[in-house]
């Protein structure tokens, strides 16, 4: 086990690497940019850049935590390059970023529990009231806040790994469930046939640059989260066989939420798909529709489970988001955990207010920017998405990839990588890596990153 306490075996790290990644970035995330991006398209793009791009940053990452056994800051000075340790710093701005946010979109879906539970399926009409009901809201933010703080503080294997073990496995089963319902639906072939087959048409650098965004952000890179996490792993596990089982579970489970959401977006516009483009609130305004046509007591039970089993997903990637400052700031700074989770907490629940206030209460947080070619105006929380998720985590990225391979150098890191996996010394797999970690995701990241900052600003 790893000196500093860690995950108790081999399952434990999977089950909480692979809770961080499946959250509301899979089911109320994925949905949204598909329908924003295009469709099929934007699905393909997104499927080759996670494993063709995410699975070798993933397996970086988890390969510096575990070298170093330590927080994302900490881990680079720890390898000896005390100077390259604001790339941490960067990760641990992201985290705090992405919390203010996801908190408050777990927060929704917390209070959406008591609104199925009550069968008011009617709440997607209006679903606007709802959001710009600061009190309810706010409340609803602020209890997930305490779940997460809650679990941060007890600390990894008692916390993190025992609700990941149980709920990962349940959560597949019940989307699972909804996809065969809504495929029988009338008109479920054309949402089908929006999300699964690629129109080339639809392509621009936008669905490239979210596609990205959205890989990075789903697979929870770019930001040292796995860095983190790879601290607490012991060196005899196979992080190689891992690491790619945690990229499947996650892609995966983005893809059947796509396939649960988008025939039942085809059923409710009766093939048409318009509003399939809705932006975040697709899945809160879809959903309890057709929970709704399920009716009475069942489509109140079968709702009320679903959002409660959503709930426990995004908590497995609020307690992972949080334990980056938290980490970082109980080594570095050398304060009790319990501390840490109070100052970190607080940080993020004053910087998630304005993204709260953004979604109809203040004109000016729901009206905040505009960017670009972008059509309407972005609410705050879009704006911080777009910071956060899409700029962010692949600038970290590309920082975390040139670090690796041209300053700790590629053979370093092959000899953590082959701690566990001793295969991996002849595999295809690291000419692959060798390849892409100092040259094509580099690259490629780094000119996403230039042309998004063209295309914003100028
Ligand atoms: N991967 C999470 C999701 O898809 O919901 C979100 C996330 C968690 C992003 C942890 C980044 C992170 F470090």
């Amino acid at each position: 086990m790893a000196p500093r306490g860690g995950f108790s075996n081999r399952l434990g790290f999977i089950a909480a690497a692979a809770g961080s990644a499946v959250g509301l970035g899979n089911i109320w995330g994925f949905p949204f940019e598909v329908g924003q991006g295009g469709g099929g398209i934007f699905v393909l793009i997104y499927l080759f850049f996670c494993f063709t791009l995410c699975l070798p940053v993933m397996l970086t990452e988890v390969a510096i935590g575990r070298r170093t056994n330590k927080n994302a800051v900490g881990a680079f000075t720890a390898l000896g390059y005390k100077r390259w340790n604001f790339i941490g710093k960067l990760g641990v701005l992201s985290g705090v970023l992405i919390l203010s946010f996801y908190n408050l979109i777990a927060g929704w879906s917390f209070g959406y529990i008591f609104e199925m539970a009550t069968a008011n399926f009617n709440i997607s009409e209006g679903f606007n009231s709802f959001t710009s009901d600061l009190l309810k809201v706010g409340s609803y933010a602020l209890i997930f806040m305490l779940m997460t703080s809650l679990v941060v503080s007890k600390g990894i294997s008692g916390g993190i790994e025992k609700i990941a073990k149980i709920l990962m496995p349940t959560l597949i089963l019940m989307i699972l469930g909804v996809v065969i319902y809504s495929l029988t639906l009338p008109h479920s072939m054309e949402g089908l046939k929006f999300y699964l087959l690629p129109d080339l048409s639809e392509i621009k650098f936008s669905t490239i640059y979210n596609a990205m965004g959205q890989a990075f952000f789903s697979l929870s890179l770019g930001m040292g989260a796995l860095i983190t996490y790879g601290s607490y792993v012991g060196k005899n596990e196979n992080l190689v066989s891992s690491v790619t089982f945690i990229t499947l579970a996650d892609v995966g489970i983005a893809v059947l939420a796509g396939l649960m959401i988008f025939p039942l977006v085809g059923f409710l516009t009766e093939g048409s798909m318009s509003g399939v483009n809705s932006g975040p609130e697709l899945i809160f305004v879809t959903l309890p529709k057709i929970f709704g046509t399920i009716g009475g007591v069942t489509g109140a039970i079968v709702g009320t489970f679903f959002f409660i089993l959503l709930c426990f997903a995004a908590l497995t990637s609020t307690v992972s988001l949080m334990e980056v400052p938290v980490s970082y700031t109980v080594d570095e700074w050398g304060i009790s955990r319990k501390k840490a989770v109070v100052i970190s907490a607080i940080v993020v629940f004053l910087v998630g207010i304005p993204s709260m206030l953004g979604h109809g209460f203040s004109c000016f947080f729901t009206e905040f920017a505009q960017f670009g070619d972008s059509e309407k105006p972005l609410n705050f929380l879009g704006v911080i998405m777009g910071i956060a998720n899409d700029t962010f985590l692949p600038l970290g990225g590309f920082l975390i990839m040139i670090f690796a391979s041209h300053i700790w150098k590629k053979e370093n890191l092959d000899q953590e990588i082959m701690m566990g996996a001793p295969k991996y010394e002849s595999s295809l797999l690291r000419k692959y890596m060798h390849l892409s970690t100092s040259y094509i995701i580099p690259i490629v990241l780094f000119s996403i990153f230039v042309t998004t900052v063209i295309n914003t600003f100028f």
